[in-house]
């Protein structure tokens, strides 16, 4: 059977990827974060030398591009051949270059595929996917479709906190030339009709988990 769709769009720190993680654990549901097959792609790219500004040469790296995502919320890695890269693909480098991978319509068209069918062939209830064009492209069927959204300030905020333990984004500046970029390819500032906005400015983490698992409850 068909699993219930989560979809859940929005920018970089706004929460989106552990929010959605942790609203999948709390229903026994499963996760996809879609997000890290670009970066895994971004990987794979930089790993063979691929110029990343190159789109042709980006198109022509799918052919050798071997990768899996995991869908459990607990146990998530991102493997591309052998290579566990679920931590290499958070540096600085990789976050650097993957607007410009994700830029390229033959890997949307390639990714877009392989996520509708990772969520069809989803064993669980549900799935929350998540990503920038979840709700209008992957899954604009969705049952719920949430856009999941905070002001600036508090995002840069957050996202600066995450980078006390990891390497991640560098600065708040290069966090703002990313959302710029992917905007000009997905809107993901502004919700499409039918979608959900949740803004969590004003909540915590656990509250926000619980206003997503809230529009859920009210949709089944
Ligand atoms: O969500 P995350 O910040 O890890 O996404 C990394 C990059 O992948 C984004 O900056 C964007 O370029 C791309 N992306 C995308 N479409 C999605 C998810 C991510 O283009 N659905």
């Amino acid at each position: 059977e068909y699993p219930f769709v989560v979809a859940v769009d929005g920018p970089a720190g706004s929460g989106k990827s552990s929010v959605s993680k942790e609203v999948a654990r709390r229903l026994g549901w499963a996760f996809l974060d879609t997000g890290a097959a670009y970066r895994a792609l971004a990987w794979h790219a930089t790993a063979s030398h691929v110029d990343t500004d190159d789109a042709a040469s980006v198109a022509a790296a799918l052919d050798s591009f071997a990768y899996r995502i995991d869908t459990d919320p607990y146990g998530y890695r991102v493997h591309v051949g052998d290579v566990d890269v679920t931590e290499a693909i958070r540096e600085p480098g990789i976050s650097a270059v993957v607007s410009a991978v994700a830029r390229v319509p033959e890997v949307r068209t390639h990714l877009i595929e392989v996520f509708r069918a990772i969520i069809a062939a989803e064993g669980r209830e549900g799935i929350v996917v998540e990503g920038r064009d979840i709700t209008t492209v992957v899954a604009p069927d969705a049952p719920v479709r949430i856009l999941l959204t905070a002001a600036e300030e508090v995002r840069m905020a957050r996202r600066a906190k995450e980078l006390e333990g990891h390497s991640a984004e560098a600065t708040g500046a290069q966090l703002r030339a990313r959302d710029r970029a992917d905007a000009k390819v997905v809107d993901f500032m502004n919700a499409a009709e039918g979608v959900t906005t949740v803004d969590s400015t004003d909540l915590d983490f656990d509250a926000t988990v619980e206003a997503v698992i809230a529009v859920i409850r009210d949709a089944q």
